[in-house]
């Protein structure tokens, strides 16, 4: 069964806790979008917002890194709750970016940008946990989504069934029950929506509906 992982990005920052309790029986993960306003140029939230939403729930977070130079923050975002951080293969560095997140006992995630070929990321394969293939370019909520990415999807599902590797395949933008028999089918394992979950009157529906449309 596909996972679901509602991007916070998109929730009520002045209520994130009731936002997230809403959604949080009907989810396995919750994705957040952490900017910098360097690596990308928009800025949203970092470890003290993980460290204040810990407490409120037991869903696995699932850090996505848009920073300069992540390994700054790691353990920082580690001491605030995190269970998993995503770095991106375009900052370079990348092997010791996730042994650092090993080091600190985290779930490691190595995203890729739309425009960034497989080849790219192929190298890490058996480094990692969760495979990021962005369906958007970073830096915002609520853009379309680019099917083109699903040829990545493909391949890397491919070579990670073939080769027997314990590697999550997570897609992330542009999500919606529309597109996400269509990610499911190309071998997606984890679904983050933001817009599409908390940009609804009713995200439970919304949440059920992507589900559905996935399975
Ligand atoms: C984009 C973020 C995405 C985004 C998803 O930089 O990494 O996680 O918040 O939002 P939607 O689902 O609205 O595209
Ligand atoms: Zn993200």
């Amino acid at each position: 069964m596909v996972k679901i992982a509602p991007s916070i990005l998109a929730a009520d920052f002045a209520n994130l806790a009731a936002d997230v309790a809403r959604v949080a029986d009907e989810v396995e993960l919750l994705h957040v979008d952490c900017m910098d306003g360097h690596y990308v140029p928009n800025l949203t939230i970092g470890p003290p917002v993980v460290a204040a939403l810990r407490p409120h729930t037991d869903r696995f977070l699932d850090c996505h890194l848009m920073v300069d130079n992540p390994g700054r923050l790691m353990a920082a975002f580690a001491d605030a709750g995190a269970d998993g951080l995503s770095v991106h293969v375009e900052l370079g560095d990348t092997a010791a970016l996730l042994a650092q997140i090993a080091a600190l006992g985290l779930r490691r995630g190595l995203a890729f940008e739309p425009q960034t070929p497989y080849d790219a990321v192929e190298p890490f394969l058996a480094d990692i946990d969760v495979l990021l293939v962005m369906s958007v370019h970073t830096g915002y909520g609520g853009q379309p989504f680019i099917p083109d990415v699903l040829d990545k999807v493909r391949a890397a599902r491919a070579e990670i069934d073939t080769r027997g590797l314990h590697v999550e395949i997570e897609i992330d933008g542009g999500i919606k029950a529309s597109n996400a028999g269509q990610a499911a089918g190309a071998g997606v394992d984890i679904l983050v929506s933001g817009t599409g979950i908390f940009g609804t009157d009713d995200p439970v529906t919304a949440v059920r509906a992507i589900r559905a449309a996935s399975s």
